[in-house]
């Protein structure tokens, strides 16, 4: 019970501590040990269907670092930080990433591949034949934000700093990172890394709606 009401207590702590980091210092870098565990928080996010449509870019190279600063409104978190992660959706997804998904679960759950027939089926019919209007790219990129919340709450348990940034221009970073060719498309991005000591950003209190007007208890 002590632990877990300790850990409730450290939960929201983090969560309080997290804010959009407008500048990182560049000479902080993310621990190669804390770093694989911000990797699986992407790799082990959930999506639809556990399809996974997606992938995460992380960028290191300074050169292209720099190279992606005027496509992202100037804003230079991007080569500040220490890590970039660019959120990508693959684009237009169609029967054969369904295939391959199967294939994965088939080979994961030691089962051959016929007896997902039917559950590769159902999800083929949803991306065909959806229930509803369906722009698949926009649905692609919903899973892709549930990655990128994942992400950031794991790097704030970790006393990591992140920034989710909407702010670039995806076209220009699917060129300079070459990512149209592989058949992916940026959606959204987070540099991650450590706040600057004098990030006045870091001062301000969050501004928030009151809990009783954003939760609403229908009983
Ligand atoms: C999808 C998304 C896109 C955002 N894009 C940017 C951005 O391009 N640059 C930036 O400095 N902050 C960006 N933000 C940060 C928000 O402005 C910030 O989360 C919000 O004001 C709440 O403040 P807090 O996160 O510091 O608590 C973005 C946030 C989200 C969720």
């Amino acid at each position: 019970m002590t632990t877990a009401v300790s850990a409730a207590d450290t939960v929201l702590q983090q969560l309080k501590w997290r804010y959009a980091t407008k500048k990182f210092d560049p000479s902080k870098k993310i621990p190669d040990d804390i770093w694989k565990v911000l990797e699986q928080s992407l790799v082990l996010a959930p999506s639809s269907f556990g399809l996974q449509p997606w992938k995460f870019f992380v960028v290191r190279n300074p050169e292209i670092r720099q190279a992606l600063l005027p496509h992202s409104w100037g804003q230079k978190q991007v080569v500040d930080a220490s890590h970039l992660v660019v959120f990508a959706i693959k684009k237009d997804v169609d029967d054969a990433d369904v295939d391959r998904y199967v294939r994965r679960m088939a080979e994961v759950q030691g089962v051959p591949v016929e007896n997902l027939e039917k559950f590769a089926q159902v999800v083929k019919g949803f991306l065909n034949n959806p229930p509803y209007p369906l722009d698949k790219n926009e649905w692609s990129a919903r899973q892709v934000y549930i990655a990128l919340a994942q992400f950031m709450t794991t790097a704030a348990m970790l006393g990591v700093d992140t920034c989710p940034m909407e702010g670039f221009v995806p076209d220009q970073y699917n060129q300079v990172l070459g990512l149209t060719a592989q058949g992916y498309s940026a959606v959204v991005v987070c540099p991650a890394g450590y706040r600057a000591s004098d990030d006045p950003q870091a001062q301000r209190p969050k501004v928030r709606y009151k809990t009783e007007d954003v939760v609403d208890y229908i009983d």
